[in-house]
Parts: C-alpha cells; sequence; structure tokens
C-alpha cells in the first residue's frame, strides 16, 4: 500500500469509552480515521461501521501501546501510509489501589501508556503533522492533573504530566502549523469498573461526571478554536485550583480509598 494522499485523523484507545466517541464525532465531521487499540478489541468492526455510516476511509492498527517498540512500529506504519493531520492521544490508563501493594505490571502500564507512549507517538508523528498545511494534536489529561491523591498515587501525576507536556509543545511550536490542546476532563462513566467507582467515591465522583460523546463534541469543537487547554468542569476545575493542597488532598485520598476498601 503506498502513501494516501487523503488526510487522516490518528485515535488511540478508539475502540471504547472516549477513544470511540473521538472516532464517531470525527467521523460524522468527514474524517478519515486510523483507529488504534488494544487487540481483540472489535476494532474492524468499528472502523467497517464508521465507513459505512459515514462514508469515510478508516483503517486500523491493534497494538499493545505499553511496549516501546511497539510505539515506534505503529508510528513508522502510519507515516509508511498516510498523511496526518490530527493525532489524539486518547488512550490512557488509571485505576485505583494501594501503592504498596500494587504488582510492578499495574504501575508500569499507567507509565508507559500515559506518558511513554503519548510523548514517542506524538514525536514520531510530528514531522507528518508538520508537512500539512494545518494540523492539531489533542491530548487527554484528567481533572486529575490539578491534585495529588493517594490511592491513585501514579495516574494523576502521570495526567500532570500530559497536561505540561502538552502546553510546553504548544508553546514550542507556536510559530507552526500544529497546535497542540490538552482537554481535563472529569469523571466519565466509560466502562462498568470505571462506573463501579465512580459511584464509590461519593458526591466528590458525582461532581465531575461527564458524558464521553459530550466531551469528545465539545473537545474537537474548542481545539479547532485553537483553545490550548479545554475545561469541562469549570465548577470543579475551579475548586481544585482555588483549595490549598493541604485541605484537597486529604480530602481526595479519603475519597479514593473508599473504592479500595
Ligand atoms: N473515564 C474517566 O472517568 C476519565 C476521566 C478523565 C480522563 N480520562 C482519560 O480519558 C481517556 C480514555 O479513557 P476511557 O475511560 O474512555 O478508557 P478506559 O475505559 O479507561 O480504557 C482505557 C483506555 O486505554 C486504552 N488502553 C488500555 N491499555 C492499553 C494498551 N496496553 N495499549 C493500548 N491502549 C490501551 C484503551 O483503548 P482500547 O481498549 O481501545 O485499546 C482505552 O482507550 C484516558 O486517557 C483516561 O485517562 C478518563
Amino acid at each position: 500500500m503506498k502513501r494516501s494522499e487523503k488526510q487522516f485523523a490518528v485515535i488511540t484507545g478508539a475502540s471504547m469509552g472516549l477513544g470511540k466517541s473521538f472516532a464517531i464525532e470525527l467521523a460524522g465531521k468527514r474524517m478519515n480515521l486510523v483507529l488504534v487499540s488494544l487487540p481483540g478489541q472489535d476494532l474492524p468492526a468499528l472502523a467497517g461501521e464508521l465507513r459505512e455510516r459515514f462514508g469515510v476511509e478508516t483503517h486500523y492498527y491493534e497494538t499493545d501501546l505499553s511496549v516501546t517498540g511497539n510505539v515506534m512500529d505503529l508510528a513508522a506504519w502510519i507515516n509508511n501510509h498516510f498523511r496526518v493531520n490530527l493525532l489524539v492521544n486518547n488512550a490512557g490508563l488509571g485505576g485505583s489501589r494501594s501503592f504498596k501493594e500494587a504488582p510492578a505490571g499495574y504501575i508500569n502500564n499507567i507509565v508507559q501508556i500515559n506518558v511513554m507512549a503519548t510523548s514517542l507517538l506524538t514525536h514520531q508523528l510530528l514531522p507528518n503533522l508538520m508537512e500539512q498545511s494545518r494540523s492539531y494534536i489533542l491530548n487527554v489529561s484528567s481533572l486529575a492533573a490539578f491534585t495529588p491523591m493517594g490511592y491513585k498515587t501514579v495516574y494523576p501525576a502521570t495526567k500532570a504530566f500530559v497536561r505540561s507536556f502538552s502546553r510546553s509543545l504548544n508553546a514550542e511550536l507556536k510559530d507552526s502549523n500544529v497546535f497542540v490542546t490538552v482537554v481535563t476532563p472529569g469523571a466519565m462513566k466509560t466502562s462498568q469498573e470505571i462506573t463501579s467507582r465512580i459511584e464509590k467515591q461519593g458526591w466528590l465522583g458525582r461532581l465531575s461526571l461527564l458524558d464521553p460523546d459530550q466531551v469528545a463534541r465539545k473537545s474537537i469543537e474548542r481545539m479547532f478554536r485553537r483553545d490550548p487547554e479545554i475545561t469541562l468542569n469549570p465548577i470543579s476545575w475551579l475548586f481544585l485550583n482555588l483549595t490549598p493542597l493541604w485541605i484537597k488532598l486529604p480530602l481526595m485520598t479519603r475519597a479514593i480509598r473508599r473504592e479500595v476498601a
């Protein structure tokens, strides 16, 4: 297959949850798609469904993004076959566990997917994005970027990385044709596991609850309006930014501990 003349949006973690909502939203805007997910997530069926429903060109690539070599192989495959004018770094993992009791693989997966895959895929696709007349990178962070919290511990640190990385890269690319934005959504009921975690958090979890389809729609709309940081929960955002650490850290830690118990 030789390199297509068409332009494509690349979405990681596209098989379900927010990633699937991004795929539907972008297909609805008649953008051609390269969908990426773990193997065995019915990605070929989704690619076919979006092709039929919206008449866009769709391709898919199944891989485990926690392995550095896989991210490099994915980037090489994309660069060989497609012109990319939008990269959505959506794949991301979280969870609530005691840090001491969590297996090493759990810690490693969160860091590799949220930090390594996001920054390395961006780095490898940047020359491709720069070749197009106008391009965008949309990184998915979280409200968790605004506060440390026990029993999540690694996750908020990685989402603070995603936010800081995105703002820095956007500043660095200010005079280029590539615009970088970051979205910091609150909780979304994207899977059974996440839904039961949110419900155990009580009022704090429910306070920031969002619908993934709306998050995708508003994020894409504001990205095209060149908003460098997209906040979708203004009240929670204000609370997390105005409340001193000595108050919010024990409060959040107590709420998350309820999920682990
Ligand atoms: N749900 C929430 O409450 C919430 C709140 C704030 C921010 N976020 C962020 O929003 C993004 C999407 O979250 P979600 O809730 O929709 O997803 P999710 O249900 O938590 O699933 C995890 C995501 O990471 C991908 N993924 C997991 N392990 C992977 C691996 N080894 N290799 C490749 N991809 C892997 C999954 O994609 P595939 O299954 O398609 O491979 C999926 O997109 C994440 O960055 C998350 O941190 C979520």
